[in-house]
């Protein structure tokens, strides 16, 4: 750990955990806490908690806890010195002289800058001799220069090592351009040659303008047609969307999703800047938080063909889970949002207009969908079609939304509107029957650990481990609590790994003066601080009593002194003599 503890402790101080908090979720007061709706994954009841006596948070849904710190590292996507950064300069606080610049910080740096030079390099190729195809090449898909410089464009020539050679010559290691996926090793073990050849090139720039990824088009009928940069420290595709650094400015708490590169840079050429692209996946969970954040309507606007539309059904779930409300453009003719806009020369941004102001609903969307499955010239067709359409009205969380739909299709089917409430009604008992099933389940899995890779001995030493979590939070909650136990226990006799590891952690702080858990960032992982904070959640609303803090460490006593079939190989007559003694005794306690 490298930032003095005083200037961390200052930091925490001058940045209340609430107010950093607000911006990004909506919350209110409960009891002492606070609560809200999870940033981090979709969720209609408020799971995320904050704790402002100490300045963490938690969220019961998905696990994720923590320090101001951490909140910023994960909702801005920067890593611990950057979040750091972040919120010094929030509070208008001076970094610390020499600061920490631990190595994964420095190469996650070198990398931006790396890419950086390479977007300006492929941008200037692009207007030399050598760059003239790739010129031809986005002029003839209709770009203009402007559009060309707006989106810094570019291109990767013909040769092997153009890239590497230049930005060798501008003090770059080969290992950092490989780490940066700018350079491939060779596969003899020596040098590196450029990822990128002969195509025309797109630069991934996120919200704070770092170039951190590109994207690149072959020029011919060849494949892939698009090559992207592999994730690295700086990108990952999953959680990231292009051209989200222009849409943000758009003004407009709409954004358009589309499948595409082109697609996005010939809808703002048109006159639309709030388009954003997945980079060559589906929409992910992560994403459609992300645009959360900057837009409460997505237009789904994927290629009319096979492929775009089953896109389009796997993304309106994940857009509606994450909140947001969704539309989905039909463009005429199979086309996709740049063939279409090109086909209608100048008329293409009107044209576009008229059929972003077309656009239905979701729900629209997916009932129209349906019919193609059913054939409404026989008795089953409509029934089964008005079942599958029960299922997906019965999905929408809304009852006046609900009515507004069952109606339309009582209307037009002339069926019985009781009938068909009914319907929906027992659609959704018996998925509330399901849900509860399933998250009776989870917590089943929760409670037993099985499976939990960030504590593997939970499941193995369940009874010593809820001891042993529920004397971590007590120790955190009461400091002062630190010398009685250390006269009773060792670190030894934990048994699961983890909670040693915590205790001795806290226990180091504790003895040293220092707050448990001003730095936790720093010293554990993303989901070990999970974990903690899990912890001590579960235990924040049971005030602990002294006499619990005995039992816990009773209990723990009595699980280290269970024989475990390794230590019996080991062990000698006297020691097994010793330890047969210790667990009468144990027993004898027990049983008084
Ligand atoms: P499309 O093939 O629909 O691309 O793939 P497009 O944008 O219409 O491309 P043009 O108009 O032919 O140039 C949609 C997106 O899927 C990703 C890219 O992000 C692309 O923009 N993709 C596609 C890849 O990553 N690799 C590929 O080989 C193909
Ligand atoms: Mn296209």
């Amino acid at each position: 750990m490298a930032f003095p503890e005083g200037f961390i402790q200052e930091l925490k101080t001058r940045n209340d955990i609430t107010e950093v908090v607000s911006p990004y979720v909506n919350l209110k007061r409960r009891g002492r806490n606070m609560v809200g709706l999870c940033p981090f994954h979709g969720e209609k009841t408020p799971s995320f908690n904050i704790y402002t006596e100490n300045g963490s948070f938690y969220c019961f849904g998905c696990g994720v806890g923590g320090d101001v710190i951490s909140f910023i590292m994960k909702i801005e996507n920067l890593d611990y010195v950057d979040a750091v950064k972040f919120l010094a300069q929030r509070a208008g606080m001076d970094m610390p002289e020499d600061s920490y610049d631990d190595s994964m910080s420095k190469l996650r740096k070198r990398i931006f800058e790396a890419n950086r030079e390479s977007a300006r390099y492929y941008y200037q190729t692009l207007y030399q001799p050598i760059g003239r195809e790739g010129l031809d090449y986005l002029h003839g898909r209709m770009l203009s220069d402007r559009t060309i410089r707006h989106f810094g464009l570019g291109f990767a020539d013909d040769d092997w090592s153009s890239l590497t050679t230049y930005l060798k010559s501008k003090g770059f290691s080969e290992r950092e351009l490989v780490a940066a996926n700018l350079a491939v090793p060779r596969r003899s073990g020596n040098g590196v040659f450029d990822r990128f050849t002969n195509r025309v090139m797109f630069p991934i720039i996120d919200l704070r303008g770092n170039v951190i990824a590109f994207g690149g088009r072959i020029m011919t009928d060849q494949k892939p047609k698009y090559l992207n940069t592999s994730d690295t420290p700086v990108f990952k595709k999953s959680e990231n969307l292009f051209s989200l650094n222009n849409a943000k400015n758009a003004g407009s708490r709409t954004l358009m999703l589309c499948e595409g590169y082109m697609d996005v840079i010939a809808v703002n050429q048109a006159g639309f800047q709030n388009a954003v692209a997945t980079l060559g996946t589906a929409l992910t969970t992560e994403q459609a938080m992300l645009i959360k954040r900057y837009a409460d309507e997505v237009i789904i606007c994927y290629d009319a063909d096979e492929a775009g539309q089953k896109a389009t059904a796997r993304a309106i779930p994940i857009l509606r889970k994450a909140g947001l409300l969704v539309r989905v453009l039909t463009i005429p003719n199979g086309k996709d949002p740049d063939e279409f806009i090109k086909s209608k020369g100048a008329d293409g941004p009107a044209a576009f207009k008229a059929v972003i102001e077309k656009s239905g609903n979701d729900i629209d969307y997916q009932l129209q969908k349906l019919r193609a499955d059913y054939d409404f010239e026989t008795s089953d067709g409509k029934v089964g079609y008005l079942q599958a359409a029960a299922r997906l009205i019965a999905s929408l969380s809304s009852p006046i939304e609900q009515d507004v739909y069952a109606s339309k299709l009582c209307k037009e089917f002339q069926v019985d509107k009781n009938a068909f409430t009914e319907q929906l009604k027992r659609i959704n008992r018996q998925r509330s029957r399901e849900n509860y099933r399933r998250e009776q389940q989870k917590i089943r899995a929760d409670l037993s650990g099985r499976g939990d890779k960030t504590d593997p001995d939970k499941a193995k030493v369940p009874r010593s481990t809820s001891a042993e979590e529920a004397l971590v939070a007590y120790l955190v909650r009461n400091p002062d609590s630190a010398k009685y136990i250390e006269t009773k226990l060792t670190p030894e006799q934990f048994q699961n790994a983890l909670m040693r590891r915590f205790y001795c952690y806290f226990f180091g702080r504790i003895s040293s003066g220092l707050d448990p858990v001003n730095n936790l960032t720093a010293d554990f992982s993303e989901a070990e601080r999970g974990k903690f904070y899990q912890i001590y959640s579960k235990h924040a609303s049971v005030a602990a009593t002294r006499q619990s803090l005995d039992e816990f460490i009773s209990v723990i006593l009595e699980e280290s002194a269970k024989l475990k079939p390794n230590d019996v190989q080991g062990m000698s007559g006297e020691q097994l003599n010793d330890y047969l003694k210790k667990l009468r005794e144990a027993k004898k306690r027990k049983g008084e």
